[in-house]
């Protein structure tokens, strides 16, 4: 499970592409894609709408028991991908300008993917199936033991982490659409 960095190297190929269509932009009209305006504006929506997808999806299939489209160890790929190119879109919206509670949520952005990064560390260390169940493998009793506290300890920060995220979120998002969208 989570052998291989497929998703590690798509999600890289992805934010190339869509680095290259933010350098023509900015090239075209000679200035850096302004947040309220319209390519700012629409990768700060999409990438907002990955990173909830991100937050919903992969746990939505893992709690749900009825739920069993599609194996675990794809969804959590899937998972990865999203948590990697909706945070690079947020950040190309951002305009390279972080103050405030705007400024903040980017912060939140930047460290729950360093913690995912960590958490898939530690994730990959755990011997399990393709549908994401553990198995008793090559790994001694005690150092499985180590490993699962470590992950238990890594959801009880990650989790609080992407609450706050997205709480911030969406007061940016209510504030920003208010006096920079519908004032104007
Ligand atoms: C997690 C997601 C998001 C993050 C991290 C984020 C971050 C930022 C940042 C850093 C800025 C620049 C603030 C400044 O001028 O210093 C900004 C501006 C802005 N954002 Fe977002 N944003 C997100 C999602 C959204 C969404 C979904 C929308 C719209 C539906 C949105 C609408 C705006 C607007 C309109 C501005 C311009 C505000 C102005 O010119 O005063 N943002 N955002
Ligand atoms: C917008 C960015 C992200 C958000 C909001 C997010 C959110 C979450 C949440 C809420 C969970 C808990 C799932 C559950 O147990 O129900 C989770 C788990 C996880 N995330 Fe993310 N994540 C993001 C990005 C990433 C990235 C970039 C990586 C890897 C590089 C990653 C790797 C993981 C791993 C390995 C797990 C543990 C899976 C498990 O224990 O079953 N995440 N993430």
């Amino acid at each position: 499970m989570l052998r291989g960095n497929i998703e590690l190297w798509l999600a890289t190929l992805t934010c190339i592409l869509i680095g290259a269509g933010y350098g023509l932009v900015a090239f075209w009209t000679r200035e850096i894609p302004a947040a309220s305006e319209f390519f700012g504006h629409t990768l700060g929506i999409i990438g907002f709408i990955l990173m909830l997808l991100t937050e919903t999806l992969y746990s939505l299939r893992k709690r749900i028991r009825s739920a069993s489209f599609g194996r675990m160890s794809t969804w959590l790929k899937f998972h990865i991908y999203m948590g990697l190119v909706g945070p690079f879109m947020v950040l190309l919206h951002s305009a390279w300008k972080f103050n405030g509670l705007a400024g903040a949520t980017t912060l939140l952005t930047a460290i729950i993917v360093i913690s995912g990064f960590i958490g898939r560390y530690i994730f990959t260390r755990i011997p399990r199936t393709m549908d994401g169940l553990e198995i008793e493998g090559t790994l001694s009793q005690e150092a499985l033991k180590r490993a699962r506290q470590l992950m238990s300890l890594w959801h009880a920060v990650h989790i609080p982490i992407g609450i706050a995220l997205f709480i911030s979120a969406f007061v940016h998002l209510g504030g920003a659409l208010y006096y920079a969208t519908f004032l104007k």
